[in-house]
């Protein structure tokens, strides 16, 4: 097994140093097309390339873990130039209007202040931090996912994706001892734990709530396979952001909320380890896997492991969690033997639109680095 892992872990690191002079010239696209990536697509007043939408802060966060690995130089300074880059697109306001605030900045910027230091990374996440708080809505006690605040469409509604980016939050309240960040935070994760997870342990993608009176209305989906289903990647951020909410805040209900993901998700892995794109699927069904569910579910059922409370459930979830890792070794490029600039393949961005489906893509790649980082150094500490 660890064997398996450290080849693993030395072929993700060697691509993604090889990635870097690519990376440098410009951002890739979300996802792989015939496992290749392409500069982002341009959006309105972005040119090709530019450092805009969700995904960009992976690129560094790989770079991170890569330079956490090796200690290489080459690595840091590839990092910190995306780090100055991710301070211009705060401090200028640029496509801010998102909670995925959280992922880009924790592994953008807070990585590197908590492995470095330096203060304008720190002045940039907290920038990030204070952007994000303005989608903290009352009386509904959640963040906003999606548009602008004005939107009547995305009003009120979160996702579960939004789990991981409560950490920028607590962070912020770590470093400037103001208690609001945590405290919306917490609000925030206590809302879905009552709402977005149903009786059943299943999750729904996304939850609206009542912009002015605050009252939950309903769930849906927007990559599910329908309103009713249990979209895969969603479960896996639940294991994963739940964990990490529980540890913030040592609410027994955001543990219960964590071990109702993990215990689903398990149950609906297929023979290879690997689930499909949406839990309603498994062995049998001729529809395509999420490799990048299988890698976060893997990172959250080790995060969950260190802060369950019961040592059995414990052991189940590290031992779980180390298993899925191991078989995500095997959707990877080198596993597979294929020409490709990803780290994993065989995820699915989104099935309804069309989008990256069985391909690799920017977050697959760095939670399945994160996963092999996580089984091979014990040490690590988690940047979010
Ligand atoms: N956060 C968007 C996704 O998981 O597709």
């Amino acid at each position: 097994m660890t064997e398996v892992l450290q080849t693993a872990l030395t072929n993700a690191v060697e691509q993604t140093r090889t990635n870097i002079p690519a990376f440098a010239q410009h951002y890739p696209d979300d996802c792989t097309v015939r496992g290749r990536y392409a500069p982002r697509a341009p959006r309105g007043s972005f040119p090709a390339g530019a450092n805009q939408g969700w995904t960009t802060g992976f690129v560094p966060g790989c770079q991170w873990l890569a330079y956490e690995v090796t200690g290489d130089d080459e690595f840091r300074v590839a990092a910190s130039a995306h780090a100055a880059d991710f301070a211009r697109r705060v401090h200028d306001g640029e496509d801010l209007d998102t909670h995925d605030l959280g992922f880009l900045y924790t592994l953008a910027c807070v990585a590197p202040w908590r492995l470095l230091g330096a203060e304008a990374d720190r002045d940039a996440a907290l920038a990030a931090a204070d952007a994000l708080m303005l989608r903290f809505l009352e009386p509904a006690g959640i963040i906003q996912a999606w548009g602008a605040l004005t939107d009547p469409e995305q009003r009120g509604r979160t996702i579960i994706d939004s789990l991981m980016n409560l950490p920028l939050l607590t962070w912020a309240t770590d470093v400037t001892g103001e208690v609001r960040y945590a405290a919306a935070a917490a609000r925030h994760a206590r809302r879905l734990a009552a709402h977005i997870v149903r009786p059943d342990g299943t999750t729904f993608h996304t939850y609206t709530w009542d912009a002015v009176t605050g009252e939950p209305v309903c769930g849906t989906t927007a990559q599910g396979a329908a309103d009713d289903s249990c979209w895969a990647r969603g479960q896996a951020w639940g294991i994963y952001g739940f964990s990490l909410a529980f540890d913030a805040t040592g609410d027994p209900a955001l543990l219960a909320a964590a071990r109702s993901c993990a215990e689903y998700f398990l149950a609906r892995l297929p023979a290879d380890g690997v689930v499909f794109w949406d839990l309603v699927f498994s062995d049998g069904d001729d529809e395509p896997r999420d490799a990048s569910a299988a890698s976060i579910a893997a990172c959250g059922l080790h995060e969950l492991s260190r802060h369950e409370t019961d040592p059995a459930r414990a052991a189940r979830y590290a031992a779980a969690g180390q298993r899925m890792t191991q078989d995500a070794v095997a959707y990877s490029p080198a596993a597979q033997g294929v020409d490709s600039d990803a780290l994993q393949l065989h995820s699915v961005y989104s099935r309804p639109a069309g989008e990256g489906v069985d391909e690799g893509c920017l977050w697959g790649d760095y939670f399945y680095l994160e996963a092999l980082v996580r089984h091979t150094r014990p040490d690590w500490r988690r940047y979010w």
